[in-house]
């Protein structure tokens, strides 16, 4: 008898750990002879702890339970397969049946740490054709494919892998960024605790081609699950001839090591994070030098997010005209959205680019769980636009959002209801560059604490208009000055709150677009 239980954080939090005990227990009270398997999460948040136990082939799903849930969810197998908190087959939830799971089509399905269990479900078929490939060929099919940064600066992953094949170098690197501090995102999580060989072939398949022979994961010290697997993980692949100095009988050799944060939202920024990789404090550097000619020890490096070299074996495997069919425009493939905040239905929907906020939030999202009306969106993180109900049948594209003073981000969707005030939010704004800026530059340092102060005096009703104006330079400002995004994007969450909901701050016309 085989029960699957989620070992991922969201599902841990909700007592998936407990319930595990639980069930142990009873089936040990009973003889039966129980294997219980960890997998990921299927990213259905609100039915967490999902216990799925297969019959005639499929999995049926109960959530959400509970450790007092540990007896009846035997009786199940045991007795007529009635619970009142059966969900059905997990497939058939149209929350997980309408997604295009490209990345995460093995989450939540396979056990994360096996590697049989990856590889017989399709796991490294993509890296197999890439080792039969040279390294320009390999870039031109990443190039081929469209993929663009899923970090959110949505830079052409093509051209960055061309960028480091083309360095000359005796050592080179690949440096995943899993340092996912955004508010509101949890897909790099998701996937390293669910599937990290995932990730370990999209790394694998990079090193090939732009001939590094290193790679390392930069985890967040807030993901101590992921930090677990994913040593298990490339641990069982460094035995199974995956990684190491012959990788699959090839001759090339590739190597990943885990290195934990420290805690610091900057260390997100690339070069702040490279700077932390190497011992030092995570300060942002200066670019140029890129790091693709330049990074980490001063050697080219390849800097991804998680989720940009998680969908690169699925266009090895498939190809990358299949991969370039999703999605639209200049936006191709898919993304998991991450739905979060005051949502019913929260958690990780992936699907190709082109899908409407709308959709999103009131079809998949089911609208805010208070039951009130939605009143705004944040989407990409704390430095991503407020967008009102008026604006959320925009498609999700990069150029799109952008066109609107948005962008997608790392997909992360925050709901809120009519309950929020924008102008609290402007403010926090500020409040959060004031905590996690790297103090290089004025505009950020200095910028951010002003501009607590300028909300402060806007709300307050002391000259208005004047401050105001302030504000309004105050964001120019650090727009056009500051040294990375964390001071250039902190005015994009502030502007579009005057925008787009000035009566928050008791005024009737808003800053210039
Ligand atoms: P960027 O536009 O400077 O660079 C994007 C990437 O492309 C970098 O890796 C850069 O080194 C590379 N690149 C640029 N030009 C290149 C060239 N000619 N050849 C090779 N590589 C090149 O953006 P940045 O500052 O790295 O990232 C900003 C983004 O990060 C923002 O859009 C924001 O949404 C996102 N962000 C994500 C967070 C998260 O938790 N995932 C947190 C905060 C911000
Ligand atoms: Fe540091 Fe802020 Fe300047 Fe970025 S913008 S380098 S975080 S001070």
């Amino acid at each position: 008898l085989t029960i699957y239980l989620p070992l991922d954080s969201t599902a841990v939090a909700m007592g998936a750990d407990d319930l595990a005990d639980a069930l142990s227990a009873e089936a040990a009270k009973r003889k039966l002879e129980l294997k219980l398997m960890r997998t990921g999460s299927r990213g259905m948040h609100w039915l967490e702890p999902l216990v799925e136990i297969e019959k005639d082939g499929k999995r049926i799903g109960y959530g959400p339970v509970n450790e007092d849930d540990a007896a009846s969810l035997l009786d199940v197998v045991t007795g007529d397969g009635k619970h009142d908190k059966n969900v059905g087959p997990v497939e058939d939830i149209p929350f997980l049946k309408n997604q295009t799971r490209l990345i995460f089509a093995r989450c939540g399905v396979v056990d994360p740490v096996s590697v049989a269990d990856y590889q017989s479900h399709g796991g490294y078929a993509g890296l197999d054709k890439a080792l039969k490939m040279d390294s320009a060929a390999i870039c031109e099919e990443v190039m081929q494919s469209g993929l663009r940064g899923r970090g959110g600066a949505g830079f052409p992953a093509g051209i960055k892998w061309k960028t480091v094949a083309g360095a000359q170098a005796d050592q080179k690197y690949i440096v995943v960024n899993a340092d996912e501090g955004d508010s509101g995102t949890f897909a790099d999580r998701m996937i390293m605790e669910g599937d990290p060989f995932t990730l370990i072939e999209g790394m694998t398949i990079a090193g090939v081609a732009v001939g590094a022979t290193q790679g390392y994961i930069y985890l967040r010290s807030e993901y101590p699950i992921a930090a677990r697997v994913l040593n298990e993980a490339i641990a069982n692949a460094r035995q199974a001839g995956l990684l190491g100095d012959n990788v699959r009988g090839s001759g090339k050799a590739f190597d990943i090591d885990v290195f934990m944060g420290a805690g610091a939202y900057i260390c997100g920024e690339e070069t702040s994070l490279l700077n932390s990789l190497e011992g030092k404090r995570g300060e942002v550097r200066a670019k140029p030098p890129l790091p693709a000619l330049e990074g980490l020890f001063g050697k080219p490096t390849l800097v991804h997010n998680v989720i940009s070299l998680c969908s690169v074996p699925a266009i090895f495997e498939k190809g990358a005209a299949y991969y370039r069919d999703y999605g639209m425009g200049k936006s191709t493939g898919t993304m998991p959205f991450q739905i979060a905040g005051n949502v019913k239905h929260g958690g990780l929907y992936e699907t190709a680019f082109g899908v409407t906020l709308r959709e999103l939030v009131e079809e998949i999202g089911g609208g805010t769980f208070s039951g009130r009306p939605v009143r705004t969106v944040q989407i990409g993180g704390p430095l991503g636009a407020y967008l009102p109900p008026r604006l959320f049948d925009l498609k999700m594209d990069y150029e799109t959002m952008i066109e609107h003073g948005a962008g997608v981000g790392h997909g992360g969707l925050v709901v809120y209801d009519d309950t929020i005030n924008l102008a609290d939010q402007a403010r926090y704004a500020f409040e959060f560059c004031v905590e996690e800026s790297c103090g290089k530059c004025t505009p950020c340092r200095v910028g951010s604490v002003r501009g607590v102060e300028t909300v402060d005096r806007i709300t307050a009703g002391v000259d208005r208009d004047k401050n105001l104006t302030v504000l309004n330079d105050l964001c120019e400002l650090m727009v056009d000055g500051s040294l990375c995004a964390m001071g250039g994007m902190t005015p994009i969450p502030v502007q579009s709150a005057v925008k787009y909901f000035p009566e928050d701050f008791g005024i009737k016309s808003s800053l210039k677009a």
